[in-house]
């Protein structure tokens, strides 16, 4: 059974990196890589951890999921890092909801875009970012050196705070 969502800490990396190396073999970041993204102060990363049910017994610390953004302060935009779902927890919501816990932190933070970087041959992922409402604007060919695939650029536009009333809206300076 998943359990909700929570913040990761760093004894969340190995569980991240069983499902990290599954999840993108020739792709997947180094242990060492993770570790500094979870580290890293500017970034802000959820998993989804697995808790034991009736039917199935969950290892404690086993994760079904995670997904990870940055952004730098005040910065108008925000970079989904990753997102990877266990096979056997996928096409049940997670990663709809890990992607949504990642948009709502770039709303907190105020960002007005959110990007992201999908493998050309990864049409399940596409399909689930343009079902939220991402849209493609960008190739980048090559960008996977694995296999030399090429990266599509897809970006999500978010609606900034509306001022306070009274306030100016823009202005010169
Ligand atoms: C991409 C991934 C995170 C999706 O996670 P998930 O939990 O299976 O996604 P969800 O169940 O929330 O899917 C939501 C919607 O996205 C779309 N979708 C997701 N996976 C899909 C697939 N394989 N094929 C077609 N559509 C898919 C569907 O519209 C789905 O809704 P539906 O199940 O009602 O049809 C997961 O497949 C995964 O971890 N893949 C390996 C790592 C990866 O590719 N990460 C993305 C890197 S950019």
């Amino acid at each position: 059974m998943v359990a909700p969502l929570r913040r990761a800490t760093a004894l969340d990396l190995d569980a991240i990196m069983v499902i990290e190396n599954a999840s993108f073999h020739a792709d997947a970041w180094s242990r060492v890589a993770m570790g500094r993204e979870l580290a890293n102060p500017l970034t802000f990363y959820v998993v989804a951890p697995l808790i034991a049910d009736d039917e199935v017994p969950a290892v404690p610390g086993s994760l079904a999921g995670y997904a990870g953004l940055f952004s730098l302060p005040d910065g108008p935009q925000a970079d989904v890092q990753t997102i990877a779902v266990a096979e056997s927890a996928r096409r049940q919501g997670l990663g709809r909801t890990l992607i949504a816990a990642l948009i709502a932190e770039a709303r907190a933070r105020g960002v007005a875009e959110l990007f992201l970087d999908v493998r050309a041959d990864n049409l399940g992922a596409q399909a689930l970012y343009e079902s939220l409402g991402f849209i493609a604007i960008d190739t980048r060919p090559g960008y996977y050196h694995s296999d030399n695939m090429t990266a599509i650029v897809m970006v999500l536009a978010l609606e900034t705070p509306a001022p306070h009333r009274g306030e100016p809206v823009g202005g010169a300076r």
